[in-house]
């Protein structure tokens, strides 16, 4: 039977092509994989007929070390059944392509042909769409052309570092290594994943596996409001250049170097606690306003104080904040998932196909208590099936787009850039004073605390595929 791609897969119950591609498929697309520890390689194929085949010599050698989907969904099954053991610290490899990789790979007309993944992040179109920087001003490695990405992940800092000095036993003379980045997770005290700015990240994802959704409805605050199901089309796209298309698959892969300035988004904060003369413990709602959580997590459409984090919540719409009185339009959050209240024409149903499944690192050394302003951020990868509708959307449609969400009221103002991740010039944005009442107040602008460095889309292909080359 073929593989069912208009819904959620049980991998426990998967028989024929589903467990096929299971196993053909790479691991941390429809699952994240732990990646506490994460190296990521970026890399440059040679010219010529050496090139190409150094490149697909090291992809083939490549092959046995990156992690299947079925492998890696087991690991998961036995470490709950039966805890930690011999293969729960095995990290994860996974690898993709540029369009201009597949072109060094001599395999330009078998290549996925999303136009997105074609044109590239560094093409101009690309940047004017999201409004990024000149790739001038990207970090070095990320302004060449670049072929490849490796991804190194797990939990543990010592085997991480030898899987990664396996990999890179594969390198051959042709094949230029462009570029390092290394993610390292980060904690709060409820031993919640967060980022730079303190809040707690990775929460909200659509789920594709439905032992994924048995797990949120039994033991978070469920799925009845907000049931993040998608079906597996969302994420999977057959795989062209594989032996077998009808199972084996891949994911386009975004991947963006995001600079997060602390000193800058917290003045922010600061800032707009003082315009709206926000006192005492309403003072973090500025913050929660910016984000649309609290710190710890607690959605600000739910409730007006922190707290709601044991577990943090995401069974909720902003069906009882039409007006934005609670969590504004322009919350970071609300921006990127308005859970189908974000008008456009778009029915929920359709809002809800731009969501990508993000599996994003944080990067950079601090010390407790330092505000840094450069060379701290956010590693943003996400997995998606068309990059267009999702990850580009997203950015551009919503969090750039001073207009989205439509207010509910006509003439209510528009909402303004998404106050995390928005480019673009950047229109003042009226506020709640008092969460839930009516009263709003203009104010000035935040100044932009993110800044892209550099990225670039890949497809990550089959097993097959790799092993074929
Ligand atoms: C959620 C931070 C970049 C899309 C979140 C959350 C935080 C956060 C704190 C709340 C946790 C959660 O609900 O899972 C950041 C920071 C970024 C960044 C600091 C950059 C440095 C991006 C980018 C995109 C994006 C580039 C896409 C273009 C989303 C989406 C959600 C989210 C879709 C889930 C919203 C929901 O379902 O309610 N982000 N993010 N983020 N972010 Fe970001």
């Amino acid at each position: 039977m073929p593989v069912d791609l208009q819904n959620p897969l049980s991998f426990k119950n998967a028989t024929g092509d589903a467990d096929t591609m299971l196993q053909n498929l790479q691991a941390n697309i429809l699952k994240g994989h732990v990646r506490e520890h994460l190296h990521i390689l970026l890399l440059q194929f040679g010219q010529g007929t050496e090139g190409t085949a150094e490149a697909r010599a090291f992809l083939t050698g490549l092959a046995p070390l990156v992690k299947s989907a079925k492998t890696h969904l087991q690991e998961v099954k036995a470490f709950k059944e039966n805890g930690p053991n011999d293969a729960s610290d095995v990290p994860y490899v996974g690898v993709g392509l540029t369009f201009a990789g597949y072109g060094r790979l001599e395999l330009a007309d078998r290549a996925p042909s999303d136009e997105a993944f074609k044109r590239g992040m560094q093409d101009d179109a690309t940047r004017q769409k999201l409004g990024d920087p000149e790739v001038a001003q990207w970090e070095a490695g990320f302004q060449e052309a670049i072929h490849a990405v490796v991804l190194v992940g797990g939990a543990e800092a010592g085997t991480v570092t030898t899987k990664l000095q396996e990999v890179e036993g594969l390198l051959t003379g042709s094949i230029r290594v462009l570029g390092r980045e290394e993610g390292r997770g980060m904690h709060n005290a409820n031993h919640d994943g967060i980022e730079h700015f303190g809040y707690v990240d990775g929460r909200s994802q659509p789920l594709f596996l439905t032992e994924d959704l048995e797990e949120e409805r039994r033991r978070t605050d469920g799925i009845s409001v907000w049931n993040p199901a998608q079906p597996l089309e969302r994420v999977l796209v057959a795989d062209p250049a594989a032996p077998d298309p009808a199972t084996d698959f891949g994911s386009y892969f975004v991947l963006r170097k995001l600079e997060q300035n602390v000193r800058a988004f917290r003045q922010a904060e600061e800032a707009l606690a003082d315009a709206l003369k926000l006192e005492n413990d309403d003072r973090e709602r500025a913050g929660a306003m910016l984000v649309g959580r609290f710190k710890d997590g607690t959605p600000l459409t739910l409730q007006a104080t922190p707290g709601a984090h044991g577990p943090v919540m995401n069974n909720f719409t902003y069906d009882s904040d039409k007006d934005a009185h609670k969590c504004p339009y322009q919350a970071h959050i609300r921006k990127t998932n308005p859970r189908g209240s974000g008008g456009f024409g778009q029915p929920p149903e359709a809002e809800r196909r731009h969501l990508m499944a993000r599996r994003g690192q944080t990067y950079g050394e601090r010390t407790e208590g330092d505000l840094p302003e450069t060379g701290v951020g956010l590693l943003f990868m996400a997995f998606n099936s068309d990059l267009n509708k999702q990850f580009e959307f997203t950015q551009h449609t919503w969090a750039n787009n001073p207009g989205f969400p439509q207010p509910e009221k006509q003439d209510d103002p528009d909402p303004g850039l998404d106050q995390v991740i928005g480019q673009g010039d950047r229109p003042p944005a009226t506020w709640p004073k008092v969460w839930g009442e009516e009263e709003g107040q203009e104010v000035p602008a935040m100044a932009q605390a993110v800044t892209m460095k550099g990225g670039e889309y890949f497809f990550m292909p089959s097993l097959p595929f790799l092993r074929g080359l």
